[in-house]
Parts: C-alpha cells; structure tokens; sequence
C-alpha cells in the first residue's frame, strides 16, 4: 500500500504518494523529474546518486523514500541561485577542468559542498578521505580535488 510523505526538496514542500520499497532516487527522478542524480550502480558503490539529506550526503539509491519522509532535500538542481548564476563550487568545477563526462559531477559536487560547510578548509588528505565514495571514471581526481581546494581558499577572503 504506497504511503503519503512529505520532502522540502531544493525548498520547495512536496506532498508525494510513495510504495513502501520505492528508493528515493527513483522520487527524485521518475516523479520530480530532477535528474541531476544519477542511476549508476544501484548498490551503493559509486556515489552517482549522492544527494543531501538534512545536509548531509547520503546515497539515494539505498534510501528508502518513505524513511526520508519529513526531510529537507538538496539535489543538483537547487544549488543554483535564485539569480540563476552556478554555485560557487559549480564554477570552481569548471574553472578546474574538473567535469569530464559529467556523470560522477552531481554527487560529487554535493558531497564536497557537504565537506565545505562542515570543515571549510580541508587538506588534501582530507578532501580525497571525504570524496572516497564518490567515484570519477574519467578525471584523475586531481582536477576534482583542487576544485574543491580553491574553492575553500575563496571561502577565506570576503
Ligand atoms: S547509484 Fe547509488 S551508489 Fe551507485
Ligand atoms: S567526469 Fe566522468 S565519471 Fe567523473
């Protein structure tokens, strides 16, 4: 029997009709249409499908969606301002030659927005022990990696 939930999903309430064994990547693409989230391996090994969940970045295709019932969700799609301009680390991303095919690039990019607002200036060391879920076929990491770094430097001036 599907169960009524409640998401604020990139600020935005909704009310939505979910089966009790339905993922919540699965809502965030098939009923929201926010594809930013990425169907990759489907067991927790990649981190194609990492969104926030209360913040912190979590693998959405091993969340049950009826369990995030009342939570606030971050995809890709809600980083940009409402001026429409990318989020900084976006542009860091870009600017580092950082997204290749694109499909780690979502969860990546949250996952170290995540690491960002806990610890604002992250080693390397650091950065790469955070990211370590996160897997990119098609970069290095280097790329990623100092995307992540400027973009704590920048943090630092006003
Ligand atoms: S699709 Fe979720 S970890 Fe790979
Ligand atoms: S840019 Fe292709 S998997 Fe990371």
């Amino acid at each position: 029997m599907k169960k009524q939930i409640t998401l604020t999903v990139n600020g935005v309430k909704r009310e939505l009709l979910v089966a009790p064994n339905e993922l919540l990547l699965n809502v965030l693409r098939e009923h929201l249409g926010l594809t930013g989230a990425k169907y990759g391996c489907g067991i927790g090994e990649c981190g194609s499908c990492t969104i926030l969940l209360d913040g912190e970045p979590v693998l959405s295709c091993l969340t049950l969606a009826a369990a995030a019932d009342g939570s606030d969700v971050v995809t890709i799609e809600g980083l940009m301002g409402s001026d429409g301009k990318l989020h900084p680390l976006q542009g860091s991303f870009l600017e580092h030659g950082a997204v290749q095919c694109g499909f780690c690039t979502p969860g990546m990019i949250l996952t170290g927005k995540a690491l960002l607002d806990e610890n604002p200036q992250p080693t390397e060391e650091e950065i790469r022990e955070y990211i370590r879920g996160n897997l990119c076929r098609c970069t290095g990491y280097t790329q990623i990696v100092q995307a992540i770094k400027e973009r704590s430097k920048e943090k630092l001036s006003p």
